[in-house]
């Protein structure tokens, strides 16, 4: 059978470099696909002097193009400067994979978005965001897109499982509509205020669940 994978991106998913995850990182970040409900997890440490990635790790829950294209990230990445991190593009990544088939092209999206992530979320735990938009609801519910239901693997309000988010004087409530003994609620409350948290003017994250 002829592949249509290129010798490279086969390398790269059968031997990929910087797998794992790191504790206590300095920036994190897990994306989802909505094109086809995968997950990739960035973690990055960061030198506070000169704002390179001294180290970077990423648990992919994707395809083989998915897990090749974040191994190549991360070793583009590792070195750099979060500045030229940023810059870095999925076509940087196809490219020096070799190329990857066009129906995977979302696949180094989600990998490079990772990574973008979690340089994003340094920035905001660092102060160094330059344009301090308020907070509101729309950009509450944009953040817990990246907020996985573990029951689908799709985001949580895409799964409608977020009923209701109020913002109010630095006050961030989100209602799940989950109960609270249920055995993903712990970990969905983690993760929202995870996100919510970093934002500059937020002073409190409550996690209501549905009685
Ligand atoms: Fe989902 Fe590749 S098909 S990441």
């Amino acid at each position: 059978m002829k592949t249509v994978y290129t010798d490279k991106v086969i390398e790269h998913f059968k031997n990929p470099r910087n797998v794992g995850r790191i504790e206590d990182p300095d920036g994190k970040s897990t994306e989802g696909s909505p094109a086809c409900g995968d997950m990739v997890s960035v973690y990055i440490k960061v030198d506070e002097e000169t704002r390179r990635i001294t180290d970077i790790k990423f648990e992919s829950y994707g395809c083989a193009s998915n897990i090749a294209t974040g191994s190549i990230i991360t070793e583009l990445a590792k070195g750099k400067t979060l500045e030229e991190a940023k810059n870095l593009s999925w076509k940087d990544a196809s490219e020096a994979l070799g190329g990857l088939p066009p129906i995977k092209a979302h696949c180094s999206v989600l990998a490079v978005e990772g990574l973008r992530a979690a340089i994003q979320d340094y920035e905001e735990k660092h102060g160094l965001v330059k344009e301090k938009v308020p907070t509101t609801e729309d950009i509450v519910r944009k953040r817990l897109r990246h907020v996985m239901n573990p029951l689908t693997g799709l985001d949580v309000v895409r799964t409608e499982l977020i009923i209701k988010v109020e913002v109010k004087e630095g006050r961030v409530t989100v209602t799940v509509d989950l109960p609270e003994n249920h055995q993903f609620a712990a970990a969905i409350k983690e993760d929202v205020k995870d996100k919510i948290e970093p934002l500059w003017d937020v002073k409190e994250v409550i996690v209501k669940f549905e009685e």
